[in-house]
């Protein structure tokens, strides 16, 4: 064999021998590439998980936060109409001045269904009398507005103003028990060493309500007797304006809403105490 062709053959060797290792090199390179688009693949979906979680929370904290919120526009709110009744009550006695406390409180009561109805779809579990109780509301202050200022408004007034004032009192408790759950069940659902238990939440809820309910049921009782006086101012005879019906009507209708759904609220909270004690 001559000399060049060894060294062709040598030459071959060699080259298929870096073939060789060529080869491995790529097999090497294809498998850490796959473990590099594996490790990829885990690193954008936990950071997508992750996302989706923050953004869950961050709703969440919205929600929470609107619910305060709209627990603080009801007191201030309230707190505001509780002093224009009484100002209407003792010392301006103004058709204007009932004008403005009416618009206010159809103002308030048209609020207050807008904010509950975004409450409703983050979750919360008002019961829909509560909404429809509002929008009664609002239309019997709308009605009381268009009520002129005759012989038979002046007759009513001050019932109807002593029973706004009484209203806003006892709103101004229902928001203070309102908030004090919305705090407790807050601190139960979020801290992780309770320093409110359940058994705290529930004894403060039953404390609230106890003291609570006989002033909703003075309450009710109250809207019961507006309605049976209109019906028998009705029956006057300088009776002419519609108002008197209607705003009868409507306060006879608060009355039996709020007095039987308080009652099933209270028997149903009465009903799971007795059934799961240890329970929310
Ligand atoms: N208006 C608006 N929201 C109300 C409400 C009301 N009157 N009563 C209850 N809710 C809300 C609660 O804040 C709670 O909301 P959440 O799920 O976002 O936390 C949800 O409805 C469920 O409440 P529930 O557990 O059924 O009752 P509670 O313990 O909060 O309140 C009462 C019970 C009896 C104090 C309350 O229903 C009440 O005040 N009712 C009487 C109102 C009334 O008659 N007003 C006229 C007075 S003259």
């Amino acid at each position: 064999m001559s000399q060049g062709l060894t060294d062709v053959l040598v030459e071959w060797k060699c080259l298929e021998e870096e073939y060789q290792q060529l080869q491995e090199t790529h097999r090497m390179y294809l498998q850490k590439l796959d473990e590099i688009s594996k490790l990829q693949n885990n690193f954008s979906s936990s950071i997508s998980h992750q996302r989706k979680r923050l953004k869950e929370t961050s709703h969440l904290v919205k929600k929470f936060a609107y619910k305060d919120e709209y627990e603080k526009f009801k007191l201030c709110s309230t707190v505001i109409l509780l002093l224009f009744s009484f100002i209407c009550y003792f010392f301006a006695n103004y058709r204007f001045f009932d004008a403005i406390l009416n618009f206010l409180l159809v103002w308030y009561y048209c609020t207050l269904t807008i904010r509950e109805s975004i409450l409703i779809t983050n979750g919360s579990r008002i019961k829909g009398w509560w909404v429809f109780h509002h929008y009664i509301s609002a239309f019997l202050s709308g009605v009381m507005l268009t009520w002129p200022d005759g012989s038979l408004y002046k007759i009513f007034r001050n019932q109807f103003l002593a029973y706004s004032l009484y209203q806003s009192f006892v709103q101004c408790l229902q928001c203070y028990y309102q908030s004090g759950c919305l705090y407790r069940l807050r601190a139960l659902g979020e801290r992780h060493n309770m320093d409110v238990t359940v058994e705290g939440f529930q004894s403060w809820m039953w404390k609230g309500l106890t003291f609570l309910l006989p002033f909703l049921f003075f309450g009710h009782f109250w809207q019961l007797f507006n309605g049976l006086s209109l019906f028998r101012m009705a029956q006057l005879p300088d009776f002419k304006e519609w108002q008197v019906l209607m705003c009868g009507l409507c306060f006879l209708i608060l009355f039996m809403g709020n007095f039987f759904t308080t009652v099933a609220v209270v028997r149903q909270k009465f009903k799971s105490r007795n059934q799961k004690p240890k329970s929310l």
